[in-house]
């Protein structure tokens, strides 16, 4: 099989990294929520965070089975500074965003060294992060809808509360 080029391995490393970032975001974010009372909310991102963890694992594996070592990046901590949880709910959503341009870029140069098996594997996170940013982005409008009014929220609260570990996030 095809070597990984130097400039994907690089890549590989980034986005394990960026994949703990994302866990280390969310658990944060269940911190933050769990503090102000929105246990449902938290535990949806708790669960994200779980989530997360397993894609930075999934990069990790592929790595060991291309031959390759994984060099882990160090991980920046979460800013936790969130004026309401709609802001909370917007940085999740633009978070998923940021992380699904990091795939393509993936992509794109798996394609560019003609590495097909690391085209095929990644389509595994593209069509993931459809569902990733879909699911934040209704989240955040519902959020916005309610317009910060407490039992808006607290309904809000109850549906992402409903969230089981091995379901999708509606
Ligand atoms: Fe693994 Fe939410 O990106």
């Amino acid at each position: 099989m095809k070597a990984i080029s130097d400039k994907m391995k690089n890549g590989l490393n980034r986005q394990i990294t960026a994949e703990f970032e994302s866990a280390y975001l969310y658990l944060d974010m269940a911190n933050c929520l769990e503090d102000r009372n929105f246990s449902g909310m938290a535990r949806w991102f708790r669960l994200q965070a779980d989530e997360e963890k397993r894609h930075a694992l999934k990069i990790n594996d592929y790595m060991l089975e291309r031959g390759l070592v994984p060099e882990l990046g160090e991980i920046t901590a979460p800013r936790h500074q969130w004026s309401d949880e709609v802001a909370l709910l917007e940085e999740a959503y633009h978070h998923e965003c940021h992380v699904s341009n990091m795939i393509y870029d993936l992509v794109a140069q798996a394609m560019e060294d003609k590495d097909f098996a690391s085209v095929s594997f990644l389509q595994w996170f593209v069509d993931e992060q459809v569902e990733e940013e879909e699911h934040s982005l209704k989240w955040l409008e519902k959020a916005r809808l309610f317009g910060g009014n407490a039992a808006g929220l607290m309904i809000l609260d109850g549906k992402m509360g409903k969230r089981t570990p091995e379901e999708q996030k509606s």
